[in-house]
């Protein structure tokens, strides 16, 4: 037995239009007027907008973070299902002594399958890449797997890369359609400002604030974008915090280099002096690259507008504040980098760009799924409403309005890093693959019910210069 969704307004990247959507077999199988048989569940959507499910292609989960701490796991997705996200990338790190895939099939059998209520794909984080690594860039490619993150700080430890490893990855990853994701951050600068602040003990959350400036992301930007012109390779760059950075990107774009970037929702309403609060609340917001001067806020939203950012991805990398955050408490370099944001990504966009005249509708649902769904390798089974697309849909009512609150986080963390923050509208029903999962903000589904998703190479969808 079907669904229909009736009375609804449709929007899309591209349109916004009032239409039916007939689903079957998990699958949208008409859209239009007079749709069905009579047998269908009906769900009347008078008054509400209609969207893609939402596309999140950045998240930590399941994972042990540098300083030793344990993130939280697959099950607290739901959170991304409240949030209207029915599709979550996750970042699977390459194990110490064992294959990238190995590594990346262990992490699907122990940590996704049976857990989450998301579709989850993966991205391999990989230790600084070596032949043997390159070498199975192919077989990552074939296993649905096309995308490998390169990080660019944290020069000593083994996910550092350098230009040599980045350069290497670059050209191998062009040729079996990869596409390289790099955080771009100048290591040797970090880790000379980290040094004197913790010599002079300056060593409260501010500082590592202080010890990421915007040019260390700025001139690491630029440096992995001129490598990807050497290369003549796509790239993406993750998290992109502040304005130069954008403009880099920009730039890159303007010459003709195939550069993608993600900015994240924390970015475009949170800003450095969130790190400064007193009693050490100021670590709640520690993470890399940090909250920037609020200057940098509106570049980044026109930026998204105008194209030159075309993904909002959450960077989620939650951590409990008491007993995980708080242990560096007196030492700054200590305290585990990252924040939540797979509940409110749609929220943050909606409350604070559309309604705010900073983003079209359109460009909301484009850079919150469709433009992720095209780079990362979904489209157009997933970012999209269009016939035989996967019936992930969002019902959303612009009407509702709340307060956000930890305790009305899904998290799994003991903070909300929007606490107090108004939230207008939300996913009143998420249908994952055709089945309701989240009804009126109570998760009616099971945990286990996402799938892994094997993506298509980069490029099959998406072609860069066109943008
Ligand atoms: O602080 C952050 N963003 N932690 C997550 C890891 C990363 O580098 O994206
Ligand atoms: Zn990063
Ligand atoms: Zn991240």
């Amino acid at each position: 037995m079907g669904i229909l969704i009736r009375n609804g307004v449709l929007v899309t990247a591209g349109d916004t239009y009032r239409a039916d959507i007939l689903v079957e077999a998990g699958h949208i199988k008409a859209i239009g007027a007079n749709l069905g048989d009579g047998s269908e569940t009906v769900y009347d959507a008078a008054g509400k907008y209609i969207f893609p499910g939402g596309i999140d292609g950045h998240v930590h989960l399941a994972q042990i973070s540098s300083r030793g701490t344990a993130l939280t796991d697959f099950s607290t997705t739901v959170a991304a299902l409240a949030g209207g996200t029915t599709t979550v990338i996750a970042y699977a790190t390459q194990k110490e002594s064992t294959g990238i895939l190995d590594s990346l099939e262990q992490f699907r059998e122990e940590q996704i399958e049976g857990k989450s209520a998301v579709d989850v794909g993966m991205h391999a984080y990989l230790r600084s890449p070596n032949e043997n690594s390159l070498a199975e860039f192919p077989a990552l490619a074939e296993a649905g797997i096309p995308t490998v993150k390169l990080f660019m700080a944290a020069k000593g430890s083994a996910v550092h890369c350098d230009d040599r490893a980045i350069f290497t990855a670059l050209r191998k990853a062009k040729e079996c359609g990869m596409l390289v994701m790099v955080h771009a951050e100048n290591s040797d600068l970090l880790s000379v400002l980290q040094q004197e602040f913790v010599d002079s003990g300056r060593t409260e959350p501010l500082w590592h604030g202080r010890a990421h400036p915007e040019v260390a992301e700025e001139e690491a930007t630029v440096r992995a974008i001129l490598l990807a012109k050497a290369a003549a390779a796509p790239l993406f760059v993750v998290h992109v915090s502040c304005a130069d950075a954008m403009r880099r990107v920009r730039e890159g774009r303007q010459s003709g280099v195939r550069v993608l970037a993600e900015t994240c929702p924390h970015y475009l309403v949170l800003d450095a002096s969130r790190l400064a609060l007193p009693d050490f609340e100021g670590g709640k917001y520690v993470c890399s690259p940090p909250l920037r001067d609020a200057a940098n806020q509106e570049p980044l939203w026109r930026a998204l507008q105008e194209s030159w950012i075309g993904v909002v991805g959450s960077d989620h990398c939650a951590f409990n504040f008491h007993g995980v955050k708080d242990l560096g408490k007196g030492y700054f370099p200590k305290i585990s980098n990252g924040v939540p944001g797979m509940q409110d990504r749609l929220h943050i966009l909606y409350t604070y760009g559309v309604l705010a005249g900073k983003l079209s509708l359109n460009r909301m649902v484009d850079v919150w799924t469709t433009t992720p769904a095209k780079v990362f390798g979904l489209y157009p089974q997933k970012g999209s409403l269009a016939v035989g697309a996967d019936a992930d849909i969002v019902i959303f009512d612009p009407e509702y309005s709340d307060i956000i609150t930890a305790a009305s986080s899904l998290e799994g963390i003991d903070y909300a890093l929007y606490e107090g923050f108004v939230r207008k509208g939300r996913a009143e029903k998420v249908f994952l693959r055709g089945e309701l999962v989240m009804d009126q903000g109570k998760f009616v589904g099971h945990l286990g019910q996402g799938r892994f998703i094997r993506r298509a190479p980069f490029g099959s969808a998406y072609d860069a210069p066109a943008l």
